[in-house]
């Protein structure tokens, strides 16, 4: 059976890993909840993307600048006056489109894909996507400020900062994580197209010339990235953007693209910059944002290559990427395959039995585990319905403690994917779990 946006919908629902904002006031379009599950989930995706980009390299560094920006810096990025979207009204059913996801055969007659009219629809009229609000208590024009589209610009706007504090030399990058705005017009697909999200960015700053090379050496580092954390191959690939569908910005852009239920869609955006972001900022703030290369004795503002990934897609896409409803004899076992590196609880602990002794020996393994794991104890039901409810949640490890257990201090632990059950000493097993998450057994 196949996976639906509507089975994960419901997952996440059941399972506490994303709820919609504000569900008990009728939920705001658009925006998304992390529950207990989602939230483990999520961080450790940005835990490990963290580590890939900043800690397993000597030439990143970190960074964490403001929402709020100077109102210049996003007409100097260019966003004021060209992130926009050609909105289109449909004058009968008030539906709102963008203009070019509307057939062309519809567009051509105007006539609405909602509602059907021939001839209802508006012209094309811009509309831009940032968010604005007001910085102070008076609400004028010069109190404007933007909920920033894109974490980027606080990057470039540091670049200089970083340089002279952290003594890096070009080739470097830095990184960040944060959330981003953008008021689209046809959100949806649940986490897939939001007005609120999480991005992780990361600018790596070239010599010009140098710039072609490294484009291609961050789509082959981005892609294997998303196989270290479980996406399966087959699923992915690359697809370049035509000169027509270039961001204002870049040059050239790959997409790193994942084949969801609703089609082959972008996961991750790795642009060739140029230096039209430091040149812009350059220009806006009167500030010389040039680099001095001492092997070379030049005098030159950087390139950019980006990788753009956003965080919220990426747990959206592991949801569906590990999601299988599997046949046995006589019950079908929804179960969540997400890589032991990323799923939400690492082990579950369970008594087999709430008498002899078995729950005291349970809570005693559970809370040694806990030091080193995110640790789930359950004790409520039969064994296999608690094997279940782990299953769903992504588990990959539950440990159970029975009579054998008493008798010689082992336990057996059971593999979510192959549902094998091994028995283990217990002094052993968090050594033994370690080594199962980072997959070296
Ligand atoms: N700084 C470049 C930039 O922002 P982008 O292609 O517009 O590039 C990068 O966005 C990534 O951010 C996308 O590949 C996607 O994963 C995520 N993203 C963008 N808009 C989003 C939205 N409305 N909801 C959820 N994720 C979004």
């Amino acid at each position: 059976m196949s996976v639906t946006m509507e089975k994960i919908v419901s997952l996440c629902k059941r399972r506490g890993f994303i709820f919609q904002s504000s569900e008990i006031y009728g939920g705001i379009n658009a925006c998304y909840d992390y529950g207990p599950l989602g939230v483990e989930l999520k961080k450790n995706i940005k835990e490990i993307w963290w580590r890939s980009m900043v800690y397993e390299r000597d030439d990143i560094v970190g960074l964490d600048a403001a929402i709020l920006m100077h109102p210049r810096v996003w007409e100097a990025s260019g966003h004021v006056a060209g992130f926009t979207d050609p909105l289109v009204d449909c004058r009968i059913c008030k539906q709102r489109f963008r203009e070019d996801e509307i057939p062309p055969a519809k567009w051509e007659k105007r006539q609405c894909p909602h509602c059907g009219n021939v001839g209802s629809l508006t012209d094309a009229r811009q509309f831009n996507l940032m968010f604005k609000t007001h910085m102070g208590p008076i609400e004028e024009d010069a109190s404007v400020v933007y909920l920033r589209p894109e974490t980027a610009q606080g990057i470039y706007v540091n670049f200089k900062n970083v340089i002279d504090s952290s003594r890096k030399k070009i080739p470097f990058g830095i990184a960040q994580i944060g959330k981003a705005f953008r008021n689209e017009i046809t959100p949806g697909n649940f986490t897939f197209r939001t007005r609120e999200f999480e991005q992780a960015e990361m600018q790596f700053f070239v010599k010009p010339g140098h710039d072609e090379a490294k484009f291609e050496m961050w789509q082959k580092i981005r892609m294997d990235w998303y196989r270290r954390i479980g996406i399966r191959e087959n699923k992915m690939r690359f697809r370049p953007h035509g000169s027509g569908e270039l961001a204002h910005y870049a040059k050239a852009a790959m997409d790193i693209e994942y084949e969801y239920p609703i089609g082959w869609k972008e996961l991750e955006g790795i642009h060739n910059r140029t230096d039209y972001d430091l040149t812009r900022h350059q220009e806006y703030s009167g500030k010389d944002l040039s680099y001095f290369d001492d092997a070379s004795r030049e005098r030159f503002v950087p390139y950019i290559i980006e990788t753009s990934a956003g965080i919220d897609r990426t747990v959206l896409t592991c949801l569906i990427d590990g999601y299988e409803e599997e046949k046995l004899d006589n019950e079908t076992r929804i179960v969540l395959h997400l890589d032991p590196k990323i799923a939400p609880i690492k082990t579950a602990v369970f008594p087999l039995v709430n008498r002899d002794g078995m729950p005291e020996l349970a809570h005693q393994i559970a809370k040694e585990l806990m030091g080193d794991f995110n640790v789930f104890y359950d004790d409520s039901g039969a064994v296999g319905r608690r094997y279940r409810r782990q299953d769903e949640a992504g588990t990959p490890y539950c440990i159970t403690i029975d009579s054998q257990t008493l008798q010689d201090q082992t336990v057996t632990i059971r593999d979510r994917d192959s549902m094998k059950q091994d028995r283990v000493p217990i002094h052993g097993i968090s050594v033994e779990l370690k080594n199962r998450i980072q997959g070296k057994n």
